[in-house]
């Protein structure tokens, strides 16, 4: 199951040159919904060891906050890539900037990633670990704007489904800003006219 998001609240005045964000995902509700994913996730593998693969540096707060609520035996890695340059517009292609510390062999992955859009990263990163012999992967992701994919990716477990726009915090940047936010926002970049939008 996943949520809906419609258009959120009014502007909430914040950032440089006229910047502004609108908060699309309260923390509150951020909160509920990751912990209803824990209880789905653990459901779903009563038993196993799930070891748990953020995808650096978006998927940071989300792998914390479902870390801590999956109950049972649960590991961590990280492994790090980069598409999207500094502002909001993907180069279209992924190159991993960062390995995992250890082997993924025999094991159930859950790989939980920020956000799924195009699905060039997942899709890429699915392919990586394929190749290592995992037992299973799943896709956990945070947010999922259908509207942009281009790659036939599919993730398991969804939080939220969103608008197409560009949203920041909660992990999610705009030039390595607003990742510290703790609520999700839609960002607009203000005078210059345009939203924020990722091409
Ligand atoms: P994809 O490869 O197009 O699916 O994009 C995945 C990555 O692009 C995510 O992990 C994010 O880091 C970044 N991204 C995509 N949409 C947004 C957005 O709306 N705000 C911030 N980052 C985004
Ligand atoms: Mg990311």
């Amino acid at each position: 199951m996943t949520k809906k998001v419609k258009q959120g609240k009014k502007p909430q005045p914040k950032g440089r040159g006229g910047e502004s964000v609108r908060i699309l995902i309260p923390r509150a509700r951020l909160q509920r919904r990751i912990t209803e994913m824990a209880r789905e996730i653990r459901k779903d593998f009563p038993d196993e060891p799930l070891h748990l693969v953020g995808v650096l540096k978006g998927a940071v707060f989300f792998l914390t906050d479902i870390g801590k609520q999956i109950p049972g035996d649960v590991s961590f890695d990280f492994i790090a890539v980069a598409s999207y340059g500094l502002g909001t517009h993907s180069s279209g292609q992924v190159r991993l900037t960062r390995d995992l510390d250890s082997s993924i062999e025999g094991k159930t992955v859950i790989v939980v990633e920020d956000i799924l859009d195009t699905g060039m990263t997942l899709q890429y990163l699915l392919r990586v670990f394929e190749q290592r012999k995992p037992k299973r992967i799943r896709v956990a992701v945070l947010l999922d704007k259908p509207e942009r994919r281009i790659a036939a990716v599919h993730a398991d477990y969804v939080g939220f489904t969103i608008p197409n726009e560009f949203v920041v915090g909660f992990g999610l940047d705009y030039a390595e800003r607003y990742r510290n936010m703790p609520d999700v926002g839609v960002l607009s970049l203000g005078s210059q006219g345009a939203k924020a939008s990722k091409t």
